[in-house]
């Protein structure tokens, strides 16, 4: 939503409540600016009181949340219901856009929209990888104890918050966190691996003679990539930057080739040739169609692949910790989430705040848990019975977040991020040797971490 739509929709609102508009006038113009009719009946909804509308909430506050991409309405269903109740007590409705799938069209989304200093979302979803840079450039608020005192944000994990945290404050609330799990067809395989070379070993013992492919992942030249990797190199023993001196590259070491040899060597034989092109959703569809012994993939894909409407394989598979390999004992999963923050520019922070402290409470983290298998931050969501009796994996989720990992942390993320993305592809599309792309790699990052 750009700046002149936010004032058209400003006005459309205005006209709505004074009786200047009629319902369908309201709902032809919202299409002409690009609103979905979704979001057009939900903000309609809260002009209440106007010629046709039913019900309604009266606010007195409109704010929008772009959020990040959710498939499952489970967003639509938190913002419906704060909608219903405290935004019907307090005067203020929420209208909710969703977002795209690739977390870097919504960064370009953002960067256009804060460097026009622009209003139109008053809240936004923020990939973890984000919050510090978005601090660094004040185009959120930070959230202080006034608003959430000590005592509440004791009860959230930890990892999360940490990553929402730059300069002593806190500038994204943590809805959820994500992390790589394994996804294996029970069925199939009935234990799942422990090292990446047992997994190569059942993957290509189930296929192509049981399943078309062996195992799924995320190999399109895109954030999603890092994560894939860095999973892969953490399980081997390998690290990006060194973790106490962000300055000091580290990448180019006997782990990191053993695990990018390794990665690149599945391309065309476990995995599909097309994995250079998969995202997370692509890797989704081709499991869902049944057609993968093993995929890497967040959380999300839980509920996903267990809903018969979309899924061939309900109840056929079982989740997992992420493999291991050379003298390491456990696998590390990358750690991924999104969190909720306030623009700056926005001129309803109070309004907005309501709205992402509702997003954290024990009713929308567990609408989070059940109706996405989001891993919320919430921590009592892992034990709550209800929880674990319609989402089972969030029994198996605790060990596997002890273990995981962030990302390289680096003030320069961005750049750190796009030299992984562009080296780690040309080894994988075997315009490089595993060698020849971590040397490049090593050399790209070092000059990305020296510049000032
Ligand atoms: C998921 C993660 C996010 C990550 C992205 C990569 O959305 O939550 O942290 O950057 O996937 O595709």
């Amino acid at each position: 939503m750009i700046h002149e739509q936010r004032q058209a929709l400003d006005e459309m609102v205005n006209k709505m409540r004074s009786g200047r508009l009629t319902r369908r006038s309201f709902m032809q113009r919202a299409a002409v600016i690009g609103l979905s009719s979704s979001a057009a009946v939900s903000l309609l909804e809260a002009c209440g009181g106007s010629s046709n509308s039913t019900g309604g909430n009266g606010a007195a506050t409109n704010i929008v949340w772009q959020s990040d991409n959710d498939t499952t309405n489970t967003y639509k269903d938190i913002v419906d219901t704060f909608n219903s109740s405290i935004g019907k007590q307090k005067g203020i409705h929420v209208t909710w856009l969703n977002g795209p799938t690739n977390t870097q069209d919504m960064l370009t989304k953002y960067n256009n929209m804060f460097r026009a200093r622009s209003h139109t979302n008053d809240i936004i979803s923020l990939d973890i990888v984000y919050p510090a840079q978005f601090a660094q450039q004040q185009w959120t608020v930070p959230i202080d104890d006034s608003k959430w005192p000590a005592a509440e944000r004791a009860k959230y994990l930890q990892g999360p918050i940490k990553g929402c945290t730059y300069n002593g404050k806190l500038w994204a609330a943590p809805f959820r966190t994500d992390l790589g799990l394994l996804y294996y067809r029970k069925d199939l395989v009935p234990t799942p691996p422990s090292t990446w070379d047992d997994l190569t070993n059942s993957a290509k013992s189930v296929s192509p003679s049981k399943v078309k492919y062996g195992y799924v992942w995320q190999g399109s030249q895109y954030e999603g990539l890092v994560c894939d990797f860095v999973e892969v190199l953490y399980g081997f023993g390998g690290s990006v930057l060194d973790a106490n001196d962000a300055t000091k590259v580290t990448v180019n070491s006997p782990q990191a080739l053993q695990a990018l040899t390794l990665m690149t060597s599945w391309v065309g034989t476990i995995s599909p040739a097309a994995t250079t092109t998969y995202t997370e959703d692509l890797s989704l569809a081709a499991w869902e169609q049944g057609n993968a012994a093993f995929m890497r993939n967040w959380p999300y894909a839980y509920v996903k692949s267990n809903n018969p409407q979309e899924s061939k394989i309900p109840n056929k598979f079982d989740i997992s910790s992420l493999p291991h390999g050379g003298s390491e004992s456990v696998g590390h999963s990358a750690i991924g989430g999104w969190n909720i923050a306030i623009n700056a520019y926005s001129q309803q922070q109070d309004a907005s705040w309501e709205f992402i402290k509702y997003t954290l409470s024990p009713e929308a983290q567990k609408k989070g848990a059940i109706g996405a298998s989001y891993t919320v931050t919430l921590q009592s969501i892992y034990d709550d019975p209800d929880v674990l009796s319609k989402q089972p994996l969030f029994g198996k989720l605790k060990p596997i977040l002890q273990n995981a990992l962030p990302r390289p942390v680096s003030p320069k993320y961005v750049d750190v991020s796009d030299a992984i993305q562009r080296n780690v592809y040309q080894a994988l599309k075997k315009q490089a040797t595993p060698a020849d792309a971590l040397k490049q790699l090593a050399s790209d990052l070092q000059t990305v971490v020296s510049s000032k």
